[in-house]
């Protein structure tokens, strides 16, 4: 079995790469190819891998090229997990937008526009020469704005490409585990759209434990979703939210915190980045230590920002292991390899499951998947408070899309315009102004 990464420099590579480590089981992938356009990158995560698999019977054989087209050919799985414009495109996303006074940033609001306004254009190149190359190969998509990424991409790709996210699994396993229960054994009823779903039910043993939770003030705080929205949030959406909806429930208070915080989550890590990939230059031999001091700091200061707003101050250890997204990406592929059902929560086309959107708009539910891909779960519809947002929101990331594929400035301008969070016409064309001011790669959006 052969797995091609796209993005093979990045950060977050190690974390797929213990998890294949970890798998014993036969028909595993055997052979890795890393693709990036960094080859500077590739080498350093190269010696991290290298490290990694040290004293583990038969890893996976990997290469690494600058090349997509070579990456690709032959792959049964392809991951995409690219950056597009790096994280300085990041730090400019969020700051033209907090310079406005709205949201700035990585996937929300303006910041998340802007970003899918630079992503859209490539990643619609990579499936396309998917399709031509690889036409057989399952595409499993990191890259975000993931709910926009994935819906692109399937233009070409149809289900064959599906979007993962941990988010929704740490939620999961957070609330399972301030039940008392074993996430393992649980079946989470949750909907929505990428960074946009709420938990509505935890079923173990034919029933919902979630409401024992809502009915529990002390036991809704003793997790970070529970802390971040409040015990009476909670009980008056009868439901947990993505921790993202934060950004819809407390804007004003999250533009106030990211403003006054000085430095952006993209500059802080822009930082930490440029100091891993240069320690690891000038000493190879340690690569997998720096990398995993480097990792933890993350994980410690994933959401600093949003807990300072509610007061909160550090993060439970089990949440700093990682945010589990490997192990989805890890459970899909051999579901669909060995065609072992399971069930994951996974963006995908929507079909008939929400009816307050249309077939191709692509959603995130709980999905069966095995060797015949992955299909949305019939659940209950969601409640009234949650779709206008979804509509709205799904509204956007349409606007991006055929921006991106049109090349129309007045569309980006409409994506921008409609976002719930950016609250006047006049800010959205200053903001369309900004990037395109910032960002060479938005040239492409012409009148
Ligand atoms: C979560 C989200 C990802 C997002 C990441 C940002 O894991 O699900 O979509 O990219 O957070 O984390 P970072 O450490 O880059 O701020
Ligand atoms: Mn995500």
């Amino acid at each position: 079995m052969r797995l091609a990464i796209l993005g093979g420099g990045g950060f977050r590579v190690p974390l797929v790469h213990q998890a294949l480590l970890a798998d014993r089981a036969p028909g595993r992938i055997t052979e890795l190819v890393l693709h990036d356009l960094d080859p500077g990158r590739l080498a350093a995560i190269g010696h991290v891998l290298a490290q990694q698999e040290q004293g583990i019977p038969d890893p996976p054989r990997i290469t690494t090229t600058t090349d997509l087209d070579e990456a690709i050919k032959g792959a049964d799985f392809v991951f995409s997990a690219i950056r597009v414009g790096g994280l300085e495109g990041r730090v400019i996303d969020e700051r033209v937008a907090l310079d406005e006074g709205v949201l700035g940033q990585e996937t929300t609001g303006a910041g998340g526009v802007a970003y899918g306004l630079r992503t859209v254009p490539v990643a619609l190149r990579i499936a396309q020469r998917i399709a031509a190359v690889a036409p057989d190969a399952w595409v499993i998509n990191f890259t975000n704005p993931a709910g926009i990424v994935t819906e692109a991409m399937s233009r070409h790709l149809g289900d064959r490409v599906i979007g993962i996210c941990d988010s929704p699994v740490g939620l999961g396993r957070r609330v399972a585990h301030a039940l008392g229960l074993d996430p393992a054994e649980a079946w989470f009823d949750y909907a929505g759209l990428n960074h946009l779903g709420w938990l509505r039910g935890v079923h173990v043993g034919g029933r919902d434990h979630l409401p024992r939770l809502l009915a529990d003030p002390e036991g809704l705080v003793s997790f970070e979703e529970g802390r971040m929205f409040g015990a009476e949030w909670l009980q008056t959406l009868g439901a947990i939210p993505n921790e993202y909806l934060q950004y819809y429930y407390f804007t004003r208070d999250a533009v106030a915190v990211a403003r006054d915080a000085g430095k952006t989550r993209g500059a802080v890590l822009a930082d930490q980045q440029d100091r891993f990939y240069d320690s690891v230059r000038r000493d190879p031999g340690s690569a997998l230590d720096i990398w995993e001091s480097a990792r933890l700091e993350r994980e410690e200061t994933y959401g600093a920002d949003n807990r300072a707003m509610v007061g909160v101050d550090g993060r439970d250890a089990s949440d700093l292991e990682s945010g589990g997204y490997e192990k989805v990406a890890l459970a899909l592929m051999r579901a669909i390899a060995h065609d072992e059902r399971t069930t994951l929560i996974l963006n995908v086309r929507n079909r008939s499951t929400l009816n307050i959107l249309d077939a191709d708009a692509v959603v995130e539910v709980p999905c069966v998947v095995d060797s015949a891909g992955a299909r949305p779960v019939v659940i209950d519809q969601l409640p009234e408070h949650a779709r206008g947002l979804v509509c709205g929101v799904k509204a956007v990331d349409r606007a991006v899309i055929e921006a991106a594929v049109g090349g129309s400035r007045a569309t980006a301008l409409k994506a921008l315009a409609l976002h719930p969070l950016v609250d006047s016409v006049n800010v959205a064309r200053r903001l369309l102004d900004g990037y395109q001011r910032r960002m060479p790669q938005l040239a492409y959006l012409r009148a």
